[in-house]
């Protein structure tokens, strides 16, 4: 694994951790975090030791936002020829399942890299929102479009015009995080999660991810085909016989991803 300047990285036992590591501008994300993160990524998912990636922040901080002193600068033709925010997409074509370990805010930039993550899990003290009307723009990467398809019109509106934040308990409630735990046990409960996705078939969780997110790209008669052509696929694996032959013996299945 590749030494990185913005972030920290771990991996064991099947589980690969990205830590955000700029506690001091509260992980904003310039555009060393995003190719550190987006590389690491890539680095965990073509890793066969790894099975799922925890993406989380430090201290008060997931990542309070894209860098504002870094876009301060920034002008039209700049952003438009170098389709300034499209590197992000590198994060979302991972096909390892990703968990987003929500530790602190949320914001802007920071709210949309976790919801490029398959599983959103938040501390208690976890704030979520799209501030950037209040420094005179729109959400960048994804914002008013995933967050709008997590949680609906109403809310995703009402946090995108008028920039205010909602707790992890709003989030869960809206349907924007799946778990909302205690602070102090927020990378054990993350960790839970990764090992029992570590504990299933690879290639049965991959398919899994791309049926769930193709729902969001294709009619439901497109989505149901997709998933019903995908499942016959499934009965082609190992795992599959593996699979449905320890149920029928009463024991755990040894999953080997083929
Ligand atoms: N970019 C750059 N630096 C940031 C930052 C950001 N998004 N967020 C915080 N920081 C820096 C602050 O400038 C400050 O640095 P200095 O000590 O050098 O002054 C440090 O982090 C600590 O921040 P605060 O002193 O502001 O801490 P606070 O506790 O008073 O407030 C906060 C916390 C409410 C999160 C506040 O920092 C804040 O509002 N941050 C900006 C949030 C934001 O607007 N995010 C959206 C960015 S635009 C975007 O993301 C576009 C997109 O769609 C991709």
């Amino acid at each position: 694994m590749t030494d990185f300047e913005t972030i920290l990285t771990e991996s064991a036992d099947g589980i690969a951790v990205i830590t955000i590591n700029r506690p001091k501008a509260l992980n904003a994300l310039n555009q060393q975090v995003l190719e550190d993160i987006a590389t690491a990524a890539e680095q965990f998912d073509a890793d066969d030791s790894v099975k799922a990636i925890i993406i989380t922040g430090t201290d008060r901080a997931f990542a309070a936002g894209a860098d504002i002193k870094q876009m301060a600068e920034l002008d039209f033709a700049t952003a438009f020829k170098t389709d300034f925010f499209a590197g992000w997409s590198r994060l979302t074509a991972v096909r390892k399942p990703t968990i987003a370990a929500v530790n602190g805010f949320a914001l802007g930039g920071g709210c949309e890299v976790a919801m490029m993550c398959d599983i959103l899990i938040a501390s208690e003290k976890a704030k979520f929102g799209q501030p950037e009307i209040n420094l005179g723009v729109l959400p960048g990467m994804g914002g008013s479009q995933r967050l709008t398809r997590a949680i609906g019109k109403a809310k995703a509106m009402d946090l995108c015009l008028t920039g205010r934040m909602m707790d992890a308990e709003e989030a869960e409630r809206s349907g924007l995080v799946a778990r909302v735990v205690p602070h102090d046990e927020l990378m054990d409960e993350a960790r839970k999660i990764a090992a029992t996705i570590v504990s299933k078939s690879r290639i049965a969780s991959a398919m899994v991810k791309e049926a769930v997110n193709a729902s969001f790209e294709t009619t439901l008669q497109q989505g149901l085909l997709f998933e019903r052509r995908l499942f016959h696929s499934a009965l082609a694996t190992n795992d599959q016989s593996e699979g449905m032959a320890a149920f029928v013996e009463k024991r755990d299945p040894d999953f080997t991803d083929t």
